[in-house]
């Protein structure tokens, strides 16, 4: 089946900085496609230039058949990252006020105003001011008001970022119900949890590049290995931590180690088998008389991908961005 959106060679700089690079994805229709990466990647650049919101410098996008931005903005519904929702407005008054905006006939207005807040389950609150909305009440309000002209494709920039677990699984069943419809869902996350619980398929991005792409399934499997943490008790020192878990980096069953910058008392281990690992991995840690306090074995995870082709995790990337900005 062709695709529904096809983006190709998308590049967008701002000044020195080099927001996209080369960016190109296709896809298909009724799927739940996700951008995943760290903050400042190019996510929320990406999904502008696909909702035409922000031109880019070159690189071409289609939704639905068309490049024309003015019919790519009737296909599409479109959900900001923040929104700032005007709060003397009641729900339906805002639905009101952007049912306008997407040019929906008068009497058709009414119609779909009450269909998106059933669907919702936004019914009971709707005539009351959005100043008094809860964040997940809010989230709803966007996604409705994403909606309200029945679009092709929704996009959804980190639509539950600061939600509480309940509200964003909420949400994940909702993306679900809409995609049993037929819409196709792009959806932005820096929690890969969320990317690999929902999307079809997902483009891992980093630095303005597409760095690994297909269905988690895939992307996890190509990855492989068993992974080992390994958390040792405190050192007074830092690097006394560190020395003591070098040690088992070296380990000839050992494929890569990588110690977690962030406590600096752990080690994330991957080998090929997790049962010889364990042992060995005991052994190594009596022998050197390091002070054990756990273990846990996982199999490889989106963190995994990214890490694999970028040498850093998600967290460690949104750590460096976040000192590269100070
Ligand atoms: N309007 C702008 N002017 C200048 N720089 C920008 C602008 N928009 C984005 N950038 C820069 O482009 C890069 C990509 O930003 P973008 O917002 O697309 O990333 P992101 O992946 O959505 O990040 P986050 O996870 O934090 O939302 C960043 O370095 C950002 O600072
Ligand atoms: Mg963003």
């Amino acid at each position: 089946m062709s695709a529904v959106v096809v983006v190709e060679k998308l590049c967008k700089n701002f000044g020195a900085v080099v927001a996209v690079r080369d960016v190109s994805l296709a896809i298909a229709p009724g799927q739940i496609y996700g951008l995943l990466g760290p903050n400042g990647a190019g996510k929320t650049t990406t999904l502008r230039c696909v909702a035409t919101l922000t031109q880019p410098d070159s690189g071409r996008v289609e939704v639905a058949g068309t490049s024309d931005p003015r019919l790519i903005r009737e296909r599409i519904g479109y959900v900001a990252q923040e929104v700032a929702l005007d709060k003397v407005l009641t729900g339906r008054e805002l639905l009101q006020f952007q049912a306008g905006l997407y040019h929906i006939p008068g009497p058709k207005q009414k119609e779909r105003i009450t269909q998106v807040l059933a669907l919702l389950n936004l019914e009971e609150y709707a005539d009351r001011r959005t100043g008094t909305y809860s964040g997940g009440l809010k989230k709803r309000l966007d996604l409705a008001a994403g909606l309200l002209h029945q679009p092709q494709v929704l996009i959804l920039d980190e639509p539950t970022v600061g939600l509480d677990i309940q509200t964003r699984l909420a949400v994940w069943s909702f993306l679900r119900q809409i995609r049993q419809e037929g819409i196709t869902v792009l959806i932005t996350s820096h929690y890969l949890e969320e990317i690999d619980a929902l999307a079809d398929r997902v483009a891992i991005i980093d630095r303005g590049q597409v760095i690994a792409e297909g269905s988690p399934e895939e992307l996890k499997s190509q990855v492989g290995g068993d992974r080992i943490t390994v958390r040792i008790r405190e050192f007074a020192e830092r690097e006394e931590a560190e020395q003591s878990l070098t040690v088992l980096k070296n380990l000839p069953m050992v494929r890569s180690g990588l110690i977690n910058s962030a406590q600096g008392n752990a080690i994330n281990l991957v080998v090929d088998n997790a049962s010889q690992g364990v042992s060995a991995i005991q052994e190594c840690l009596a022998v050197a008389q390091i002070p054990l306090f756990s273990f846990s074995l996982s199999r490889p995870s989106l963190d995994d991908v990214f890490l694999a082709a970028t040498g850093l995790t998600l967290l460690d990337a949104d750590l460096a961005e976040a000192e590269q900005r100070r």
